[in-house]
């Protein structure tokens, strides 16, 4: 394409391959870029773009009003550490003029001049990284970061360091069986789409990396939608759903979450990351083809769905905005 399109927009990735969408096990090889109408995404495991320092910060907010996004069972300890090298390896190798770990041993030092960060650590000493092992892994990364461990024929999330989740808990998940989990998603049990993916994931050979898309609407640019902030951020969907055709655009976000599913190589754990792009609809119908297919997809979108992801109330009305521009 030969016009200039805001970055935000060049590295979306949409979501939606036809006019219709259903929940299917929507796994594909990690790694492979992907060209849209408005440039490509997915060339790396992490992605670092232009809110990549104010994420970090508002990570580090959430975090210091509620800790408890940040979870570690003890066992996770070294698939903590696990996580943390080999995430810190991908970034120094995504960005090798900006970041670099170094250090012989257990004696290591991080260094990111992007963030302005230098910091000296012994792997495996918790007390040693600010917010232990998956605290410091996500004042570095943009991702939201679970980890699963692998025992008695499931996985379970035991430890993870989300702030930015879409109306779910990482406090109340932690401990909790894949297929427990996905408890609350309609249709996906009944289909077998569930269990697949968990048989799946526990074949991976360490190494292996995959990815996933998953998306939602929000209001405002706003990436804490988590349970404990509900009374923060549901008023609004009630009051879009009334709300002045110039507002719904404005307001109204299609919120894609980028997954990525990584066997990580020493600990044998599922490192699961969820990247959070948030595009408003104003945004989007820069890019026309995608304008209109979101309002199909809104305005089809079977009822069940649209309940479990919380659009009942404003869905028709972002499908309007979308098709007809009121
Ligand atoms: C191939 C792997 C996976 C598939 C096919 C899958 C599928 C899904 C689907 C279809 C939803 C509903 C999303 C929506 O409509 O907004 C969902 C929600 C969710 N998924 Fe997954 N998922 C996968 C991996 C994971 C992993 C590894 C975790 C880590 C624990 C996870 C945690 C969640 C959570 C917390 C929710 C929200 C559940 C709630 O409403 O409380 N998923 N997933």
């Amino acid at each position: 394409m030969t016009r200039t399109v805001p970055d935000r927009l060049a590295t979306f990735p949409f979501p939606f391959r036809a006019d219709t969408f259903r929940y299917s096990t929507n796994v594909e090889a990690a790694r492979v870029v992907v060209a849209t109408e408005a440039g490509e995404w997915g060339s790396g495991i992490l992605h670092l773009d232009g809110d990549y320092a104010a994420e970090v910060a508002e990570r580090a907010r959430v975090l210091e009003r509620d800790p408890t996004r940040l979870q570690m069972l003890p066992h996770m300890r070294p698939a903590s550490w696990d996580a943390l090298l080999t995430m810190l390896r991908e970034l120094e190798a995504q960005h090798p003029e900006q970041m670099r770990l170094t250090g012989s041993g257990r004696e290591l030092v991080w260094r990111n001049d992007v963030l302005g960060v230098e910091h000296r650590f012994t792997e495996g000493d918790d007390d040693s990284v600010p917010g232990g092992p998956l605290g410091f892994l996500g004042s570095q990364i943009q991702d939201d970061v679970v980890l699963l461990d692998q025992r008695e024929g499931s996985l379970w999330a035991d430890a993870g360091n989300v702030t930015f989740a879409a109306d779910w808990s990482m406090g109340f998940d932690t401990g909790m069986r894949f297929l427990e989990i996905h408890g609350p998603v309609p249709r996906v049990h009944e289909e077998g789409i569930l269990p697949r993916a968990e048989r799946f994931l526990m074949r991976l050979p360490p190494g292996a990396e995959y990815r996933r898309l998953n998306w939602t609407l929000g209001v405002d640019r706003r990436l804490d939608h988590a349970t404990e902030v509900y009374p923060e951020w549901a008023p609004a969907r009630r009051h879009i759903a009334t709300a002045p055709a110039a507002e719904v655009g404005r307001r109204v976000h299609l919120r894609v979450e980028l997954q990525h599913l990584v066997r990580l190589g020493a600990s044998g754990a599922i490192l699961f990351l969820i990247r959070t792009y948030l595009v408003s609809l104003e945004e989007l119908a820069q890019v026309p083809a995608w304008r209109e297919r979101l309002g199909r997809v809104l305005a089809e979108l079977p009822a069940d769905m649209a309940d479990y992801k919380g659009l009942s109330r404003f869905r028709h009305r972002a499908a309007d905005w979308c098709l007809s521009g009121t």
